[in-house]
């Protein structure tokens, strides 16, 4: 298959019904609506959502199911992303190739628009409309999984424990992983696993699907940290060497470059081994998988 077609394919189409799911820039407040907007459509690769649409027919099941909680998980890490610029959080300039939503909006409306993203994705979520050739019985569990990854359990625990260890000295990979595996591991698995219930997966290839998310979620970070160090703020769209300026606890920080991208590769390995029991069907799944590692932003 052809990757980058279907990775352009798959963000128009996911960029198509996300404009549908968010309220209008003129609709009031309007400086709020601009300000959600113009974060979410600045450019972002969409990873999570094309995750969730190919794990969702790695299954058996047909897009559909699974484009609005698709659109909602955009949604949410995009209002991550918004925080995590924050003067208070990263204090970071730049984002998806443009200034970050406090520099352009304010401060207090920056919080805001997160706030409005992540209320409007669960509006998404529990919608009727727009996921009813879904058994609400696995929509409750999919919003469930996604809330459970999203909060203190999951990418808010993970951005806590980020902060706390900033600048500390004598950071261990335990430490690290477990920033990783929270901040931005959980909603990657919280997507897959989604995909997956939405298509109608059975227990064991929920099972499956989450292994392949827990590491291709990890490894998607320790790419991130990689790319900090390596690739130019042009290149990667945000400030890049952000990591060792705020002293953060990264992989390379604690494993050093060369053994944190063998991690990465064996991540990947261990993403690809868990897709056995859906034989093709899974081949986007396992060609993201590689790609998470190999990204140049
Ligand atoms: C950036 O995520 C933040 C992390 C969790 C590493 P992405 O690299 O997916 O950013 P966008 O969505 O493409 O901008
Ligand atoms: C981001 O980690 C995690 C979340 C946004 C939840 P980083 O702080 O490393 O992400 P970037 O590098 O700013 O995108
Ligand atoms: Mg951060
Ligand atoms: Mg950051
Ligand atoms: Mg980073």
């Amino acid at each position: 298959m052809d990757l980058k077609t279907y990775l352009k394919e798959r963000c128009a189409l996911v960029d198509a019904t996300l404009n549908g799911y968010l309220p209008p820039e003129n609709e009031l407040p309007s400086s709020l609506h601009k300000a959600m907007r113009y974060s979410v459509f600045a450019g972002g690769k969409r990873v999570r959502p094309i995750l969730m649409l190919a794990a969702c027919e790695a299954v058996g099941g047909a897009i559909e199911q699974a484009m609005p909680a698709a659109c909602a998980m955009e949604m949410i890490h995009t209002y991550s992303l918004i925080h995590d610029d924050l003067p208070a959080m990263d204090d970071d300039d730049f984002r998806r190739g443009t200034p970050t939503n406090h520099k352009v909006f304010g401060e207090a409306t920056a919080i805001l628009a997160g706030d409005a993203l992540l209320t409007q994705a669960f509006i998404l979520l529990a919608d009727a409309a727009a996921a009813a050739d879904v058994d609400p019985e696995r929509r409750l569990q999919v919003i469930r999984e996604i809330a459970g990854c999203a909060g203190s359990r999951g990418m808010v625990g993970g951005q806590v424990v980020d902060m706390e260890s900033e600048g500390q000295p004598e950071i261990d990979l335990a430490t690290v992983q477990y920033i990783h595996t929270h901040k931005t591991g959980a909603l990657i698995k919280a997507a897959v696993k989604a995909g997956a219930i939405l298509g109608g997966a059975d227990e064991s290839g929920i099972a499956a699907i989450t292994r392949y998310g827990e590491a291709c979620g990890l490894a998607f970070q320790v790419a991130d940290d990689i790319l900090d160090i390596e690739g130019t703020t042009e290149e990667i769209g945000k400030d890049a060497g952000s990591d060792q300026a705020r002293g953060k606890a990264t992989y390379p920080a604690v494993l050093g470059l060369a053994e944190s991208k063998r991690h990465a590769a064996d991540l990947t390995d261990t993403a690809i081994n868990a897709l056995a029991p859906f034989g093709d069907k899974a081949e986007p799944l396992k060609e993201i998988a590689r790609y998470i590692v190999y990204r140049k932003n």
